[in-house]
């Protein structure tokens, strides 16, 4: 769906309902708000002096117009306070009211931007991203829709107060548009079953989106993996019928010229930041089987790459001034008379051997490889995003992912893109002292630690494998899916990591 922006008197727009802001104790008499209550006879003023309506964060109340104005309804939603209102807030509150208004069966909704807005080129983006992020459902595999799926608004439209104010909602909506569809993109990924979404439809979805956003686009399959040494990504495919794939996206800013050849490219004048992503469409846990109850939802542990994808494809469109490469390891965790067996040693892409002492901790293991294969682009930042451990779980719960790295100045940088998006990491640390934990007694190193900070131990291990990049992990096993209390995040896949990379880059 797209967010038409225009100017305009509300009283004659044609919609099913307009939809006013108004901030708790509101200062009555200024802007639409005075307008819209003179228009409807003084009833919103009268609302407002019986404390029906107080303008409470997320509170609404209904009216109808009765041939006043145009639209028939005019719906109010409260953004509470003034000198407590967030960019987050603002995110809470349009989902609300976008998700209200299409409980109520309505077709178009007509949203005022008023001029006062405070930080508007934010919070009118955070405004479009809610909306369209409330309004998401997967329900493509249904084919008789329930009535709430048949819900359904078709068309939304910003009304900018004022004409000077129009080009700033203009851009700041539809860079909401396209980082919302950009996470939309990673929710859909995450969502669908493993037999609808292989390694190879992955990468074939990762062609499509390149060939759409104007992004170059590698992929490797069985053979290549194999004359090129990616080892353990190739030992954790083995067990599974599916084969793996490994997928290279390239973003180059617009005007750059580029040195050397394919995936070895490396741009003039511009940093490269490198985003991985874990690509397991399917973990059973291999030999080391999971137990049933709840594995269907290991249908999202590609969640990594769904992020690195949903935020290439902004990126593609959104044309930052940095040189962007995604990386994403992808396969199947299966058990089978092929598969890995705990104790098996495999060795890496970059030469360090590892013993498997439990095939369910695989993605470390792929992106051991991931991390080997990109230190070729010299990168300036690496961030992997993984759905790592439950023990991130336990530890954050479903609210923010665990970050780990090993240059504090790129963790800063993710701390502000997480700050800024709401999609929040809490560092862990990753002291030597951890190192002890995933000593092997046969191989360079083991892949499950010692039983204790589960979530460390992993980080720990992909720092074996980091090359001389700063890097941060994400363990995003808690907040790719289920993530709850938001108004703009639904059950299931969340998305969660494309709008912070966005960010990053963007902020680069
Ligand atoms: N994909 C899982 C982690 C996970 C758990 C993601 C719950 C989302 C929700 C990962 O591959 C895994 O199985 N990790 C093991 C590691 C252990 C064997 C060291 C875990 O967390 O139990
Ligand atoms: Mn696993
Ligand atoms: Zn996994």
């Amino acid at each position: 769906m797209n967010i038409a922006v225009k100017t305009g008197d509300f009283r004659r727009e044609e919609t099913d309902v307009v939809v006013m802001g108004m901030l708790e104790n509101p200062d009555f008499y200024s802007g639409y708000l005075h307008l819209a209550d003179e228009a409807l006879g003084g009833r919103i003023r009268e609302l407002i002096e019986l404390g029906d309506f107080k303008g409470k964060m997320k509170s609404t109340s209904l009216l109808y117009t009765r041939g006043a104005m145009t639209a028939p309804r005019v719906l109010l939603v409260g953004f509470g306070a003034y000198h407590e209102l967030t960019v987050e807030k603002v995110r809470q509150v349009a989902g609300h009211a976008a998700k209200s208004v299409r409980d109520m069966g309505l077709k178009t909704a007509t949203f005022l931007i008023p001029d006062e807005v405070p930080d508007p080129g934010n919070m009118v983006q955070a405004a479009a991203e809610a909306i369209l992020l409330a309004l998401y459902q997967f329900n493509q595999h249904k084919t008789v829709q329930e009535d709430d799926d048949e819900k359904r608004l078709d068309s939304i439209t910003f009304l900018a107060e004022s004409g000077p104010s129009r080009p700033m909602v203009e851009r700041a909506a539809h860079r909401g548009q396209t980082i919302a569809e950009g996470t939309m993109l990673a929710r859909n990924l995450s969502n669908q079953p493993a037999n609808h979404l292989t390694p190879v439809q992955l990468a074939e979805k990762a062609e499509n989106v390149a060939a759409e956003n104007g992004l170059r686009c590698e992929v490797f399959d069985k053979t290549t993996l194999e004359e090129k040494g990616f080892r353990t990504l190739l030992a954790v495919a083995q067990g599974s019928v599916e084969e793996p794939r490994f997928i290279i996206l390239e973003y180059l800013p617009e005007g750059e010229g580029t040195r050397g050849t394919g995936s070895r490219a490396t741009v003039s004048g511009q940093d490269t930041v490198v985003l991985v992503g874990k690509g397991i469409t399917f973990d059973t846990g291999g030999i080391s089987l999971k137990a049933g109850k709840g594995m269907h939802e290991m249908k999202h542990d590609m969640s990594g790459a769904a992020a690195v994808l949903g935020a290439m494809q902004a990126i593609g469109q959104l044309k930052p001034n940095v040189h962007v490469i995604g990386v994403i390891a992808a396969t199947e965790n299966m058990p089978s008379g092929t598969a890995i067996k705990p104790g098996d040693v495999v060795t890496s892409y970059g030469g360090k051997t590892i013993e498997i002492l439990n095939t369910d901790a695989e993605g470390r293991l792929v992106l051991a490889d991931a991390l080997g294969w990109i230190a070729q682009y010299n990168p300036q930042g690496v961030i992997d995003l993984a759905t790592l451990t439950g023990a991130v779980i336990t530890c954050l719960g479903h609210v923010a992912a665990g970050a780990m790295g090993t240059d504090p100045a790129l963790m800063d940088k993710v701390k502000a893109a997480a700050e800024k998006t709401h999609e929040r990491v809490w560092e862990l640390p990753l002291w030597d002292d951890y190192d002890e934990g995933i000593k092997s007694k046969v191989a360079d190193v083991q892949n499950i630690g010692d039983g204790t900070a589960g979530t460390i131990a992993g980080g720990a291990f992909l720092k074996k494998f980091v090359e001389d990049y700063p890097w941060v992990h994400l363990d995003i096993a808690g907040t790719a899916w289920g993530m709850k209390g938001s108004t703009y995040i639904p059950e299931g896949a969340s998305g969660y990591g494309v709008r912070l990379l966005v960010q990053l880059v963007e902020d680069w």
